[in-house]
């Protein structure tokens, strides 16, 4: 019997120890981790650098609450602003809680416009998180049911179609358009170059903000430090957490020009968000994405990855399509291959499936033989359908 609730299905095993890019379990078995904890541990596991900063910081300071001034928090928003092209930021604990934040920035610019109901068009098929308000914005009905009613005044559109935006134009209520740059929860689905380039344009003519939620694809997953980079635009909104932290719990929303004047004292804030721990082991993420050239990695890696598998797999009746940018990378078969989750895990590798998708999102550090591995298993798992 167990303590705990039942909102998960955990696969039975136990993992006592991670070193790179793999994970060593409770019978010393070892793992590829082709997953990293859900797009978190990018720099790979226990890294030496991250250990030793969370080592010392334990050591001198873990808490004060945002009460006081704290000097790491400080330097990682100006990091953080700088290397985004952003003015200010919030931290938090968690993606869904960025959005939040996110969420209500934009909901406080509507009232001060005057907006009484300010509305969000979202994507159908995204995934913004599971508070209430982060999947209301969710525009998928699997996530949202049973949580009825919920947080009013999201409006959903299709991915990846400018026409579907656009199409809200004269609804004066729209204060803002909340997508991920690709979708990733639903399949790394990516959009048509310019799509980002169109919303902007879109959100400028209309005087709507721009969030863009790079919980997932921020931090050097795409392969530039976040995927809009590839577009050259800045959002007035950008969410951040998984990698930033890469295991230690932090969630950051970054704001620019008008967003970012908005949040007043009393307005929202964290206990927890931006301790000296979670700032400082940031900080030392964001260094050794620098120092180590962790995004040339990511770019080479990923498309040594992607080639691979078009071409070990280019005789293969039963794969439908191979999507990836960067380390974000997704196998859509033209069957439901959910049964390869547990085969995965008996060939010592972890992957996560969504129905006729095996998506993948190694660690930022692979290297080839580790990808020569990933690609092998890979491939002899579809086989095996
Ligand atoms: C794009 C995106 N937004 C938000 C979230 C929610 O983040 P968290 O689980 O840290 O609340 C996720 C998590 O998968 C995500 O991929």
């Amino acid at each position: 019997m167990s303590y705990l609730m039942s909102n998960y299905t955990p696969l039975k095993v136990t993992f006592v120890k991670g070193v790179g890019c793999y994970l060593i379990d409770d019978k010393d078995e070892q793992y590829l981790d082709a997953l990293c904890g859900v797009g978190v541990v990018g720099l790979g596991h226990c890294h030496q650098d991250i250990t030793k900063t969370i080592q010392t910081q334990a050591a001198n300071l873990l808490h004060t609450s945002n009460w006081y001034h704290i000097q790491y928090q400080e330097d990682l928003a100006e990091k953080l602003c700088q290397l985004s092209n952003m003015d200010k930021a919030f931290f938090a604990n968690s993606g869904a809680e960025a959005n939040e934040a996110a969420i209500k920035i934009v909901r406080l610019h509507g009232h001060a416009n005057h907006i009484n109901n300010p509305t969000i068009l979202t994507a159908n098929q995204s995934f913004h998180g599971r508070t209430m308000a982060t999947l209301s914005a969710t525009g998928n009905p699997k996530i949202q049911e049973g949580f009825t009613p919920l947080v009013s005044n999201f409006i959903y559109f299709d991915f990846n179609n400018i026409k579907a935006i656009k199409a809200h134009e004269n609804n004066n209520n729209i204060v803002a358009v909340m997508l991920e740059p690709i979708q990733g929860e639903s399949g790394i689905i990516i959009p048509d170059k310019n799509y980002l380039n169109q919303v902007q344009e879109i959100c400028n003519n209309n005087n709507w903000l721009l969030i863009l939620d790079e919980i997932q694809t921020g931090i050097g997953r795409t392969g530039k430090l976040f995927a809009h980079n590839y577009n050259n635009i800045t959002p007035d909104l950008l969410t951040l957490a998984k990698g930033l932290g890469n295991g230690i719990p932090i969630g950051a929303c970054l704001a620019k020009g008008k967003a970012s004047q908005i949040l007043t004292p009393g307005t929202h804030g964290s206990t927890f968000g931006g301790n000296p721990l979670a700032c400082k082991t940031a900080l030392t993420v964001l260094e050794i994405i620098e120092k180590d050239n962790i995004l040339d990695n990511v770019l080479v890696m990923g498309e040594y990855i992607i080639s691979s598998f078009r071409n070990k797999l280019k005789n293969s009746n039963k794969v439908f399509e191979i999507r990836s940018k960067g380390l974000m990378i997704a196998i859509e078969l033209n069957q439901d291959c959910s049964t390869l989750l547990q085969k995965a895990l008996n060939n010592k590798l972890l992957i996560n499936i969504t129905g006729q998708t095996i998506r993948l999102l190694p660690p930022l550090i692979i290297n080839q033989y580790d990808a020569d591995i990933l690609i092998d298993k890979v491939s002899n798992l579809i086989n095996t359908l």
